[in-house]
């Protein structure tokens, strides 16, 4: 058996209002990938983030040790050069620089202040090869989606000489088929004897990857298991303390009238119009009725639901229609106006305003309809706002905590809550459960079936197959742009959708295409 790499020791620390780690003790092996679970806000990105110096050392107390010595990180930096890195939940890259500026940030080839272009993106696309990425190392990381900047970071993060390597929902984002190739990234690393640890809610990649298990809850280590002796439901009753029942809701819903009709609808790309990132979609939905898009990442789906936003007007074509009239809308702040909503799955850049409280977080798009006289009526604010807490189990010290101090998953049904709030017929939803824990998962399906029950039409768009199947009264399959399948959640099943996404035509009997 391998050495102790790493031993955080009877660890604590405290915010105002919670101890968000309470006496955590673990140990991990040289060379041992170790997965750490646990409900949103049960600590998991905290205990990471002392291990990594992003809380310094005196900020909270226990011991570290690496190779049995004590250190004492007095930042990211000096975890770094102990061989530390994490990769954090919250992407931290700069848009405007380009990938290969990125990458090399800490390095950049050159002299005396001067630097080589050539070699700079020589290096940059050597990384790129290694880790599979197939991005242009001139590109600008503002012109990635979400996986391609995760995986950028993962990049990045194994370019420095790495010992432990935490990674914090490094898969939340990523394909299948990203995600096979971080995978494979972390099996290499073990073989060479790098320590792991990583955060998941997808227990079925936990269960798949890891050697073994910590399971944490209310800032507590609960359990620490090899993953021989874990499985889904084991994981999940030591999360929540209770077995999970029920996991998606008994649904008996009866779709009503079309409320939005989209016909022959394409996206060009704004910088390459020959290209196109939506082509020739059609769909209706219904009020009462949930209706998911699942694809690969690049299929098109957030265009589609950003096209339909008014974020690109110029480069969309096709028709548009809303109870039946068709519909111009210029830019995403009239979207609302004009009955549709969205939830965007770039919770970090365009979903939270990190220095504002988590009341105002809530309030923000329907605070036209909490004032009276032009004033906010702060009482009915506040009472609207408490019931979001409460339907979604919002962990979060008060009303007026500031949105950036809660965990990513509660962060994230504070923008899920946001747009409830805004009340608009169409909902457009991407990844509405990324980061969001198994537990409050089932709440947010339970949510989405009641809005859906009060005749909301909601679109969900999400890379989570039995989440799409389980939630769905119809579900759209969409590759390349086109949407290459409409297909009926009960008659259909994991292997025949994932068909449609990767090869665009099913083998299988009983496939219903059309659209
Ligand atoms: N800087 C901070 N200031 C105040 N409270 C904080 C801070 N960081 C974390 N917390 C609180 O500590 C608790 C644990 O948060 P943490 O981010 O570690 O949860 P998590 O397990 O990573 O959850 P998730 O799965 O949602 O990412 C939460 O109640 C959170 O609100
Ligand atoms: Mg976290």
């Amino acid at each position: 058996m391998d050495a102790t790499a790493l031993e955080m020791d009877n660890i604590s620390i405290q915010f105002p209002g919670v101890l968000a780690v309470d006496s955590a003790t673990l140990s991990v092996r040289k060379g041992e990938v170790r997965a750490i679970v646990g409900e949103n806000g049960a600590g998991k990105s905290t205990l990471m983030k002392i291990l990594s110096g992003v809380h310094k050392a005196g900020s909270y107390s226990g011991e570290i040790r690496l190779d049995g010595q004590t250190v004492k990180l007095t930042g990211v930096a000096d975890a770094e050069k102990s061989g530390i890195t994490m990769v954090p939940q919250e992407l931290n890259l700069i848009d405007e620089l380009t990938v290969a500026e990125n990458l090399m940030l800490n390095q950049m080839p050159g002299r005396a202040g001067v630097v080589n272009f050539q070699q700079l993106y020589r290096d940059a696309q050597a990384m790129l090869d290694d880790i599979g990425l197939d991005v242009s190392p001139t590109a600008k990381i503002k012109e990635l989606g979400v996986a391609h900047k995760q995986m950028i970071v993962i990049g990045k993060a194994l370019g420095n000489q790495v010992k432990v390597l935490i990674l914090d929902e490094p898969t939340a984002t990523l394909s299948d088929k990203e995600s096979e190739i971080l995978f494979e990234k972390i099996r290499e690393l073990k073989r060479n004897g790098i320590t792991c640890l990583y955060i998941s809610h997808r227990l079925e990649e936990v269960l798949d990857l890891s050697d073994s298990i910590t399971v944490m809850r209310d800032g507590k280590i609960i359990t620490t298991k090899p993953v021989e002796e874990m499985d889904e439901q084991k994981i999940v009753s030591y999360m929540i303390g209770r077995d999970l029942e029920n996991y998606f809701p008994e649904t008996n819903r009866t779709p009503g009238e079309v409320v939005l009709t989209v016909n022959n609808y394409n996206v060009h790309d704004p910088k390459l119009p020959d290209r196109k990132l939506v082509d020739n979609a059609s769909l209706e939905l219904r009020a009462g009725e949930i209706v998911g898009v699942y694809g690969l990442v690049g299929a098109g789906r957030t265009e589609l639901a950003l096209g339909l936003l008014g974020a690109w007007p110029a480069a969309t074509s096709g028709e548009v229609l809303i109870d039946g009239q068709p519909v111009q809308i210029p830019n995403p702040s009239e979207a609302i106006k004009a009955g549709l909503g969205y939830l965007p799955e770039d919770r970090k850049r365009q979903g939270i305003i990190e220095l504002m409280s988590v009341s105002s977080n809530i309030s923000i798009s329907s605070i036209d309809r909490l004032c009276r006289l032009g004033v906010i009526d702060q009482g009915a604010e506040m009472e609207k706002n408490n019931q979001f807490v409460a339907d979604l189990s919002i962990k979060t010290a008060s009303l007026e905590t500031a949105i950036k101090s809660l965990s990513g998953g509660n962060q994230q049904k504070c923008v899920l809550a946001r747009l409830i709030a805004a009340d608009t017929k169409v909902m457009l939803l991407d990844e509405p459960t990324q980061g969001v824990d198994i537990g409050a998962k089932t709440e947010v399906y339970v949510l989405l079936d009641k809005l859906a029950k009060a005749g909301k039409a909601i679109l969900l768009i999400s890379s989570d197959l039995p989440e799409v199947l389980g939630v769905s009264d119809r579900m759209l399959v969409m590759r390349q742009g086109r949407i290459v399948a409409s297909l009926s959640p009960k008659e259909t099943n994991r292997h025949q959708v994932l068909e449609y996404a990767t090869l665009g035509y099913s083998t299988m009997e009983g496939d219903k295409k059309d659209g």
